[in-house]
């Protein structure tokens, strides 16, 4: 039996960047993962070059059923700590939009750092190790598996989500929770493309490839950003932000001219050419692959802008400033970012992540009930959770 004062279960994000906390304050810390490479999400996201953290943080990016429980971790550890951090190694970085932090050269970057974090603290990191049971005992927990038996004082779930299970996503946070009393929020795919009934799919699924600015709103929150057509449905930032908070039936809406007043526009056009075609006035704003799908779609009939009458062209306009959309879907977990819901917030200690119920028991990182938008927050909660954690296991 190894025993060491720290077991981390997890080594992602979350997991990595709480046990180089705790080695550093000197505590024997294992990691252990069951998947065999290391690090996976880190190494996929932002596109290989990881948007590590956003500038502009705050509770306010992220869903949970207490959206005060974040308050704390990330004042506590902020995104302008990490982006220090970042800045010790050495790393180049970037904004791309929107406070959103990048590395300018490869994901690999930050992963290395985590591990280089992990290695300097004296953590042993072991990959390709199942985990088959967690028993509680007096002085802390026993876990067997499949490479031994560990004991510790300290057990800090950092297993994250459901999301991407090809990257080793497993359900297991969860049931550990179960197993000591814990409730767990419905969880539900997040940050995550649309799917699209037949009737839109046979038209919009010619346009793949095409993105356009838009305004996507519902449920009262909305994003300014870009949405894309792609082959299976819809996706781009403001569809993948606002698929969080979207329910299944509910319709969305998309402002397709979000930064102008298309009317206004096309008078203007109606004013200085008369003769042109509606489709030609609205190729200035859209692609003409686009427009000419668009408008028998929207129910919109084609003629010289002199020819609308009454309110024909305001109501051309409206069609694309207020475009309806029920979605099917989701891609579902497959290619969801994130998992929203999670382990409950009220069980835990928003100061230390600790189970409020369950001496030595941590849950950090997505694997809680606190999901981020799209845009680095995510990133930044396992940061901050995992900061907290590691200050106290
Ligand atoms: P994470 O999922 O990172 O780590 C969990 C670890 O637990 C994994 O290594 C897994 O193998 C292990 N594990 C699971 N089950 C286990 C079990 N039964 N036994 C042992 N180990 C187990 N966010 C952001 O802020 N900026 C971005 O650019 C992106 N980009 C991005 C791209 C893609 C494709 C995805 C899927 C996600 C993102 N995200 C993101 C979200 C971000 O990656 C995510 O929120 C964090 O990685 C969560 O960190 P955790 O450490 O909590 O979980």
């Amino acid at each position: 039996m190894k025993k060491v004062d720290v077991i981390v279960l997890g080594a992602g994000a979350a997991g990595l960047f709480c046990a180089a906390q705790a080695g550093k304050r000197g505590r024997n810390v294992v990691v252990l993962d069951h998947a065999k490479r290391l690090g996976g999400k880190i190494l996929m996201s932002g596109g290989g070059r990881c948007n590590f953290t956003n500038m502009y943080a705050s509770h306010e990016n992220f869903l949970s059923d207490n959206p005060h429980f974040c308050k704390s971790a990330l004042s506590r550890y902020t995104q302008w700590d990490f982006i220090g951090l970042v800045a010790e190694y050495g790393i180049a970085y970037h904004e791309k939009a929107l406070g959103q932090l990048f590395c300018d050269d490869s994901a690999k970057d930050i992963l290395k750092m985590l591990l280089s974090e992990c290695d300097k603290s004296g953590v042993t990191v072991t990959n390709q190790c199942e985990i088959l049971s967690i028993k509680k005992i007096d002085s802390g927990y026993i876990l067997n598996t499949a490479k031994g038996e560990y004991q510790c004082t300290s057990l800090v779930i950092a297993t994250g989500g459901l999301s991407m299970p090809k990257l080793g996503a497993s359900p297991f946070g969860y049931k550990v929770a179960e197993q000591f009393g814990l409730s767990v929020k419905p969880t539900r795919a997040g940050l995550v493309p649309f799917t699209l009934h037949e009737q839109d799919k046979n038209v919009l699924a010619e346009l793949s490839g095409i993105s356009l600015d838009a305004n996507a709103s519902c449920n009262d929150t909305s994003f300014n950003e870009s949405i894309l057509f792609t082959h299976r449905g819809l996706s781009g930032p403001a569809v993948l932000q606002i698929s969080s908070f979207w329910e299944p039936g509910q319709a969305v809406e998309f402002d397709l001219f979000p930064n102008g007043d298309l009317l206004a526009d096309l008078e203007q056009a109606l004013q200085d050419q008369p003769d042109v075609q509606l489709s030609t006035a609205l190729a200035n704003h859209y692609p003409k692959r686009y427009v000419q799908a668009a408008l028998p779609y929207l129910g919109i009939e084609n003629k010289p802008l002199k020819q609308y009458q009454g309110k024909q062209l305001e109501q051309a306009a409206q069609a694309f400033h207020q475009w309806q959309l029920k979605p099917n879907g989701t891609e579902g977990y497959r290619t969801a970012e994130v998992t929203l819901g999670g382990v409950d917030t009220d069980q835990l200690s928003s100061k230390t992540m600790m189970a409020k119920d369950v001496e030595g028991l941590y849950f950090i990182g997505e694997v809680v009930d606190v999901t981020g938008w799209l845009g680095g927050y995510n990133f930044q909660w396992a940061w901050s959770s995992g900061w907290v954690a590691g200050q106290v296991v």
